[in-house]
Parts: C-alpha cells; structure tokens; sequence
C-alpha cells in the first residue's frame, strides 16, 4: 500500500485527479469506479476542467459508482446518481448510458445486485477504483463486520454513518437506512484503487487503516492486501500515524 501524504485538501484533490486524467489518457477506454460524499468533490472539479480545457476526454469511459441509497429516486437531490450527475457526467464528454449507479428503487435489488456484478465482469473488471473513507474505516457502504469478502448487496447504515450523512439532507428528510453497495471483494478486485482522505476526523479511521490489523473492525483496512493500492490523505488526515 502506497501512502502520499500532502500539505491539504487542494493538493489531494490536484493529486487524485492527476492519477484519473493519467489513467485516462494511457487508456481511453478506462472503466472507473468512482465514489460519492464530500472527498471527490474538488477531485472532480479539476477532472471537469482537464475534459473541458480538452486535455483528456472521457467519450469512451466507463464507469460503476460503489453505492447508492435504497429508497432514493436518481432525481432526488441527495441520491448518489443525482450527485455523480451534477459534479461529473453532466459537465464531461461521458456517454451517460456507459455510467453505471445502482438503482435505488429497484424492485428486486439483490437481483439489481448481482446484475451489476455481472455488468462488471462483463466490461473487464474495474480498472481504478476511487474510494473515500468513512469515520468507522467503512469503503462504499461496507460498514464494520462486513464480510471482507462480500460482494454486491443491500447493507444496512450504522447509527455513525447516518449521523455523519445527515448534513446532506433537510431536518424533516426522509434520510434511508438502507443503502446498495459493491462489496469488499468487488473493490477489491480492481486492478488500482485510489483512495483519498482530509480532514482530522478521518485520523482515527486511518490509523487502523494502514497501522492496524486487517479486520472487518476496520473494512479499509483490507486494503493492505491489495498489490496497487494508494492512499493520498492530507496532513490533518495523517495526524494519528506513527
Ligand atoms: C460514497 C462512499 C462512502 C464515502 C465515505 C466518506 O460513495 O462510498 O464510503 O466515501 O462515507 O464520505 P465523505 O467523503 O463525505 O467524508
């Protein structure tokens, strides 16, 4: 596991879409896994600005968000479609029908589940995954426990989750409890993982991350294991390391 440790959040967000933009450009025809939440914001703001000042063109990517919430419509503001459309696909050359984000209506979503496992495989596999960490060490919505294994499915949110996603949300919101996820073993199976992180409140998560056991306790922590696995954090990030 490579760790980068940069002065602030400016410099991950310039450093996490420099290794999208190099990756693009080696293979235009990329297939990306991408997350949502605060962490890729700036990320994908600077992606944009590549696509759109022409240095790099996402007409032939392909893309599978890690989760979305069970219950959300993809036209509610706070579902992960609406949030990869507005910060992304909106403003690049992507073709729309080549992003992939779980439905969150689905009638049957273990079998929406399986099918994006299938839809995976059937584009080659993921061949760099963005992640963002949460508080707990949870990657998508794999919270602690989460087989280390696991694959595509419905999770429930721990109480810790809810409560750092309830900012997005409206007082009276309907907020989900419920979320699809790619599993441990679907992200661990792409052939780079990039994952980035900022602030002091994911110190905790870190440590356990890159200093700890690989346990379910911590789900990021698995990322140990994987041959081409990059952390870029800042520095208020990277406090609780030895
Ligand atoms: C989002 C996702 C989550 C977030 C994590 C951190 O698609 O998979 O694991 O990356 O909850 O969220 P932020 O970046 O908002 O702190």
């Amino acid at each position: 596991m490579r760790i980068v440790i940069l002065p602030d959040p400016a410099a991950v967000a310039a450093f996490g879409a420099q290794q999208l933009i190099s990756q693009l450009q080696q293979k235009p025809s990329s297939v990306l896994g991408l997350a949502t939440g605060s962490s890729p914001v700036q990320l994908y703001k600077r992606l944009v600005q590549a696509v759109q000042a022409g240095q790099v063109s996402m007409a032939e990517v392909t893309t599978f968000n890690l989760d979305e919430y069970l219950g959300l419509a993809t036209t509610h503001s706070q579902s992960y479609r609406h949030f990869m459309n507005t910060h992304l696909f909106d403003q690049v050359d992507i073709r729309l029908a080549a992003t992939h984000v779980l439905d969150g209506l689905s009638s049957d979503p273990q079998k929406a589940c399986s099918a994006y496992e299938a839809l995976i495989r059937d584009q080659g596999g993921v061949d760099l995954q963005l992640l963002g960490i949460g508080r707990n060490g949870h990657i998508g919505f794999n919270e602690p426990s989460s087989s280390l294994v696991s694959r595509t499915r419905v999770k429930t949110l721990t109480e810790d989750t809810v409560a750092a996603n309830r900012r997005f949300f409206q007082p009276d919101e309907f907020q989900p409890h419920l979320a699809l996820t790619m599993g441990i073993g679907t992200i661990m199976d792409a052939k780079q993982i990039l994952l980035i992180a900022t602030g002091q409140d994911k110190a905790e998560a870190l440590r356990h991350t890159i200093e700890g056991p690989v346990s379910a306790h911590c789900p990021a922590s698995i990322l140990q294991m994987h041959a081409k696995a990059t952390l870029v954090i800042d520095k208020a990030a990277a406090q609780g390391l030895q």
